[in-house]
């Protein structure tokens, strides 16, 4: 694994992210996610997942850590870490990804379990060939809206 900044800052964004999971709000899967983000200025915002009985309003862990920055005034991210108590750490969901593709195209992925596995990513890698554009439309195609 190749981390391009200091271990430090990884160190403080895992502790972060560890620190996060604690709030997890996951009374229906029992699965509990956290995460953490780092911005430019070196702010951090951390996330849980959070559950609802309408299941599909659940938001996961990365989109919090997103949102909780975003509405504190945060324009660039540069790191995450996602953990989780699993086997091998795990991968953020296709919504979580296509949030990070809008967010954070540029962002480095830290995904890591309790026993210290560690898996490095980016988000181009997570999500190549994203919708992340909003292209014209073809003349023919625009319907009557
Ligand atoms: N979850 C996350 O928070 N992040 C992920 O990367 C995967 C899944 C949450 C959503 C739900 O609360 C629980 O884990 C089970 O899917």
């Amino acid at each position: 694994m190749t981390m391009t900044n200091s271990q430090t800052t990884w160190d403080v964004l895992i502790d972060a992210a560890w620190q996060a999971r604690e709030h997890a709000y996951a009374p229906y899967s029992g699965f509990r996610v956290g995460a953490a983000v780092q911005c430019a200025d070196g702010s951090i915002y951390g996330g849980c997942n959070i559950e609802n009985v309408s299941y599909g309003l659940t938001n996961c862990a990365e989109r919090t850590a997103m949102f909780q920055a975003v509405a504190n005034g945060a324009k660039e991210f540069h790191r995450m870490v996602i953990c989780a108590d699993t086997p091998e750490p795990i991968a953020p969901c296709g919504a979580c990804r296509q949030v990070m593709v809008e967010l954070a195209p540029q962002m480095e992925v830290l995904l890591i379990n309790k026993e210290g596995k560690q898996i490095f990513t980016t988000v181009e890698k997570l999500m190549p060939y994203s919708f992340s554009d909003f292209p014209q439309q073809t003349e023919n195609d625009e319907g009557d809206v």
